[in-house]
């Protein structure tokens, strides 16, 4: 029930998110936990999690860093890094967990801790066919990697040179297009089979190209997929506010250490878990569509996913408040989006 200065809704998930790993699991999980019921977690740790046990492994660190009155509300919904060598034998594994909701296709080099990631896709069809059969969705990073191809273009040459193929090799395939960036990317989705959904990020809602270089280089506001032209980010609130339910929230809150952004080769991750719903609610507000914001960010990602959708409610209302310049991470600290500045919105 949307009305202009509050809205009660169902919780949502947040069905793209990065929470590393150890010491700095218990600075993050909160700002998540806060606000959502469950979480896709990322497996791109520094030492990938590629097996149902490690993934079990990870969950365990994850749900012993949540805060107590977290620990019985919110759900790690746990993902395997897709590697040339991933078996069909682990892929029906993390199927029969039960705790394995998809498997990340990372192309080897596309993003943050992707190195080990897939090569040759071609390696991996008999693990797609596998994954096709029982129904396990195939999480994607579009990028291509060749450093020929310009960097805002990555995207769009990957659905011509894979999403396509692989859209047409394994049409009953459950694909999420991750953290989609362009307005090709959104036709794409629209016109696939409804087996092909996409996440959308808020950052990429916000902010287009031009904050990257806003009176100087900004590191807090490099991310991959990088951000793009105004026409992109127009898209995408379009796409998110459509009530298409192909589309769902995805934050790809991403943390890194402020020594590893303000750097001579910073890295790239934007956090915005601080703001995990409320910065949606600021564009869905923006664009008049306050009234699809319960289904973009409850109803369609379970949906696709075949889970339950939550039970419990959250109210969010105007109001101004301010996000500190930086906060605890581990023994460091991040710099979140926004720093300084302020959300529009607040969680009751
Ligand atoms: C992510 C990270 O830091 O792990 N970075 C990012 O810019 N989004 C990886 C990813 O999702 O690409
Ligand atoms: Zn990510």
């Amino acid at each position: 029930m949307a009305s202009k200065n509050k809205i009660t809704m169902t919780r949502p998930d947040d069905w793209h998110l990065h929470v590393r790993d150890e010491k700095f699991l218990a600075s993050v999980l909160p700002d998540t936990a806060k606000r959502f019921a469950r979480a896709i977690m990322m497996p791109n740790l520094t030492d990938p999690v590629t097996t149902t046990e490690r993934a079990s492994e990870y969950r365990d660190r994850i749900i012993n860093a949540l805060p107590n009155e977290y620990k019985l509300t919110f759900d790690p919904l746990m993902t395997l890094y897709l590697t040339d060598r991933t078996t069909t034998s682990e892929i029906k594994k993390a199927c029969d967990s039960g705790f394995v909701h998809a498997v990340k296709w990372y192309p080897a080099g596309a993003t943050t801790n992707s190195a080990k990631g897939v090569s040759d896709i071609v390696a991996c069809y008999d693990v797609l066919e596998t994954m096709a059969e029982e129904g396990m969705p195939l999480l994607v990073h579009g990028e291509v990697t060749d450093p020929s191809v310009d960097v805002f273009d990555r995207e769009k040459v990957f659905i011509d040179q894979f999403l396509e193929g692989i859209l047409k090799n394994f049409p009953t395939l459950k694909v999420v297009f991750e953290h989609i960036t362009t307005e090709h990317a959104v036709n794409l989705v629209i016109g696939a089979s409804d087996n092909v959904a996409a996440t959308i990020t808020a950052h990429h809602m916000l902010l287009n190209r031009n904050a990257l270089f806003k009176g100087g280089i900004r590191p807090h506001h490099y991310c991959l997929p990088v951000l793009k032209r105004e026409n992109h980010r127009q898209a995408l609130i379009k796409a998110a506010t459509s009530g298409n339910k192909k589309f769902f929230l995805g934050t790809d809150s991403a943390p890194h250490t402020r020594s590893s952004k303000e750097n001579a080769c910073g890295c790239a991750g934007i956090y915005t878990s601080h703001g995990g719903i409320e910065f949606y609610a600021e564009i869905f507000d923006k664009a008049d569509a306050l009234d699809k914001l319960e289904a973009f960010a409850s109803f369609h990602g379970p949906d696709f996913y075949g889970l339950k959708r939550n039970r419990d409610k959250i109210t969010l209302s105007r109001a101004t408040v301010a996000i500190k310049d930086s906060f605890p991470f581990g023994d460091e600290e991040c710099v979140p989006l926004r720093a300084g500045g302020s959300l529009e919105w607040s969680i009751d």
